[in-house]
């Protein structure tokens, strides 16, 4: 946990690792222990490769993710976003999930958008440009071996 907050690499579009202090903060921290957060981790060893979660800050279900810079490009974001979104529709009442990324976040759009989520606005935040992203919980969730984002999807669009 500690490492998913101070990579370089995973936070570049989450604010940037956090400082020393906070690190030390954190190390003391009963870190992942609220509701809705699961660690990530391979099933051949049970190593951690990162962490998904699920939270109400915005008033609604959303979903966030971060894998270890090692552990990207093998879709282990895309299986576990398909198996919590499956959970959340087996087990919650909302009708919808969110997801905000930074726009330049691109590996982060195309596998929201490969799950079937749109865009429903972009806003500024932190000083960026983040896309809000939703998926209805009632539809059906794509194939875990299904294609990725299609070339005659629309692009996101520009900040409003
Ligand atoms: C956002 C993030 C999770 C995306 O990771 P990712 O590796 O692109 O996503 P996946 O794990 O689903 O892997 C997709 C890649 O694996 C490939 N892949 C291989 N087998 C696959 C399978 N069975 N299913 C899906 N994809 C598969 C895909 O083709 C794709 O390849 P590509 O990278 O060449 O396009 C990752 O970049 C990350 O953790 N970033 C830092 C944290 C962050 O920014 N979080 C977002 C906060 S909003």
């Amino acid at each position: 946990m500690i490492r998913l907050m101070t990579d370089p690499v995973t936070r570049e579009y989450l604010g940037g690792a956090v400082d020393y202090a906070s690190r030390q903060a954190l190390e003391l921290s009963p870190l992942g222990l609220s509701w809705g957060r699961w660690v990530l981790a391979r099933r051949e060893d049970d190593t951690m490769i990162g962490s998904i979660t699920l939270d109400y800050d915005r008033g609604e279900l959303e979903l966030s993710y971060a894998l270890l810079p090692e552990c990207t490009g093998q879709g282990f974001a895309a299986e576990a976003c398909l198996a919590v979104l499956g959970w959340a529709q087996e087990t919650l009442e909302d009708g919808h999930v969110i997801a905000v990324t930074q726009t330049r976040n691109k590996r982060s759009v195309v596998l929201l958008r490969r799950l079937g989520f749109t865009v429903r606005k972009g806003l500024e935040e932190f000083g960026t440009q983040q896309l809000l992203m939703e998926r209805s919980l009632a539809d059906p969730l794509p194939s875990r071996d299904g294609p990725v984002q299609s070339p005659s999807d629309p692009p996101p669009p520009q900040q409003t």
